[in-house]
């Protein structure tokens, strides 16, 4: 496990782009994971940056999205459809066709779970996965206590979740309580794994996540056995880790 502990949000930003942009340079077909929330934001917009100078291409990318909330239409303003094409999809040039997130609104979502795993596999599983972390230790939306050897599936959010989330939503009742994930066992299949983490509230979840042990309440504790993961914190959300990059 690699850990950077960066000056601020706009460094965490941008060696997270660099590694993305690694990864697209060195494999143009990568097959990328990516995540939403309020953390990678800076990360797109840097890519974004480096796509309009010219630096990067994404017509051979594959992306897959972690997450969709249940029940949510993906022209609603606050699904994670719409976060994407807002900060990232609509400014570059990733075909839509190479475009996945899981549809919150299908008929049968456990069809839908299936078929977006069997989709992960027929791209040739992920290369490089980017991630956030829950200040609850959840990644994707595998919430503590879930168990950690599931792929996509529909899971119920945790009340800390829902009220994390709810500052995406107007109305407080709108936040969705359940969500389709791509589960641990998916994640822990990615070649490469990115998990970037910002903010003073991320802090006990890092410690938590690099302590030695795995635990289902610190869902991200299991990353400790991946053989190729990056951490990025700012001081903040690194204030209770040590930096380790030999
Ligand atoms: C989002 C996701 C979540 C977030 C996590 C942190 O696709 O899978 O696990 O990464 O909730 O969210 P922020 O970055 O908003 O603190």
């Amino acid at each position: 496990m690699k850990i950077y502990i960066e000056d601020n949000y706009e460094a965490v930003s941008k060696k997270a782009a660099l590694i993305v942009a690694s990864q697209i340079i060195l494999k143009p077909k990568s097959v990328l994971g990516l995540a939403t929330g309020s953390t990678p934001v800076g990360m797109y917009s840097e890519l974004v940056r480096m796509f309009n100078r010219g630096e990067l291409d994404f017509r051979e990318v594959t992306t897959f999205n972690l997450d969709e909330y249940y029940g949510l239409p993906k022209q609603h303003s606050s699904s994670y459809y719409t976060y994407m094409m807002e900060n990232f999809f609509r400014h570059i040039n990733v075909p839509e066709d190479k475009i996945h997130i899981p549809n919150g609104m299908a008929e049968n979502i456990v069809r839908e779970c299936l078929e977006y795993e069997e989709r992960i596999r027929i791209a040739g599983g992920i290369d490089l996965q980017v991630l956030g972390i829950g200040a609850n230790g959840h990644i994707g939306f595998n919430e503590p206590g879930n168990k950690l050897n599931v792929t996509t599936h529909l899971v119920g959010l945790s009340a800390k979740t829902i009220a994390d989330n709810s500052r995406f939503f107007d109305n407080p009742q709108e936040v969705p309580k359940e969500a389709l994930s791509v589960g641990i066992a998916t994640i822990m299949k990615a070649k490469k794994i990115v998990l970037l983490a910002t903010g003073s509230n991320k802090a006990e979840a890092m410690r938590e996540m690099t302590s030695g042990f795995v635990n289902t309440q610190v869902p991200a504790s299991i990353l400790q056995t991946h053989s190729d993961i990056i951490l990025i914190a700012d001081r903040e959300a690194g204030a209770l880790i040590e930096e380790i990059n030999d």
